[in-house]
């Protein structure tokens, strides 16, 4: 496959072998322009080695990878000038304050007198940590150390980000600080991919999600399309669950549904009967209208939503952690 000329992340057919182990394997997506591509998958997936490639820190050991339309392998300096990487370990040092810290990096960007200056204030300002700027590292809370580490990765203004793992260990109100961070890096037009192993963690920030496991890529599609495909993958007349309330009796009901070969009863409660049926939209609205002309007094008939839990374990296969 050529590169995509629109994509400002693209991987194809990118693999990863450690000895026996294939940590990555024949994995393509691309990720666009104001774009948040969430990278989901549990433990030992690939993310992270996918993630270093593209941050030119390693190679593949067969495919390409493109960032901004730079080949990571052959031209890994433009790569990093248009990359921002936030590593999921934050490194050690102790001794230094925050603005030392962002300075250091600055420098190592080349960025030189006002420009160095005005990208270090642009960077505190932008993730709250203008007052922290005297504070040593060391005094730093998990979210304070998240920030500044997303705030070294922005430091040279770069279109695309690849944050590993950034929520994981962060209390919720930091948590929804580096929400609005992300948005406002994708309203900026800059492309972002975002690693967590779980998937209602991003959800909301992504507008596509690429989930991958043991190597190999599952699915990539927006949360919505995950959601509404079926999680019966395997069968070929799919069947749903359709939660059913009435007022009749009970015994009533169950009794019309044994008149049925087409339905059958996965729970029951005094008002709700839980029903797996055909997943077709025209066979349910069929059922419906059945319950309508028999005696039975229905006042809600629901197809159950899959859950992002219930997509992440039937996409995974149930290895999630
Ligand atoms: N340098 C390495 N040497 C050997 N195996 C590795 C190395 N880096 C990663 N792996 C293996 O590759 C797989 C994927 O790891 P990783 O990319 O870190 O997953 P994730 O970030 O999704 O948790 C794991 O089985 C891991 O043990
Ligand atoms: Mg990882």
């Amino acid at each position: 496959m050529a590169r995509s000329v629109d994509a400002m992340i693209q991987l194809d057919k990118v693999t990863r072998s450690f000895g026996n182990t294939h940590a990555v394997d024949d994995v393509s997506f691309h990720v666009e322009a104001g774009e948040v591509l969430g990278f989901i998958g549990p433990n030992g997936a690939g993310k992270t080695t996918s993630m270093r490639i593209l941050s030119t820190l390693d190679t593949p050991t067969s495919g390409e990878a493109w960032v901004d339309g730079f080949s990571v392998v052959d031209d890994p300096d433009r790569v990093r000038a248009r990359m921002g990487w936030m590593p999921d370990g934050f490194g050690t040092y102790p001794n230094i304050n925050c603005e030392e810290y962002l300075d250091f990096f600055a420098r190592s960007y080349g960025l030189r007198g006002k420009n160095r200056l005005r990208a270090i204030k642009n960077v505190m300002g932008f993730t709250q940590l203008s007052q922290l700027a005297k504070k040593p590292i060391s005094g730093l809370s998990k979210g304070m150390k998240q920030r500044l580490c997303l705030g070294r990765a922005l430091i040279h203004n770069p279109k695309v980000l690849i944050l590993d793992e950034p929520a994981a260990g962060l209390d919720p109100r930091a948590r929804i600080e580096l929400r609005e961070m992300i948005l406002e890096l994708a309203n900026e037009g800059k492309s972002l991919l975002i690693s967590s192993h779980i998937l209602s963690e991003l959800a909301e920030v992504c507008d596509r999600v690429a989930i991958i496991e043991m190597g190999k890529l599952l699915a990539v599609g927006t949360v919505d399309s995950l959601l509404n495909q079926p999680t019966d993958q395997s069968s070929q007349n799919l069947t749903t669950q359709v939660a059913v309330k009435f007022i009749s009796d009970l015994s009533e009901f169950l009794d019309w549904i044994k008149t049925r070969d087409d339905v059958e009863v996965v729970s029951s409660s005094y008002d709700t009967v839980v029903i797996s049926c055909d997943a077709n939209h025209e066979k349910q609205s069929e059922l419906l209208a059945a319950m309508m002309n028999s005696k039975l007094k229905v006042f809600e008939f629901k197809e159950k939503q899959n859950s992002l839990e219930d997509v992440f374990l039937t996409v995974t296969r149930g290895a999630v952690q």
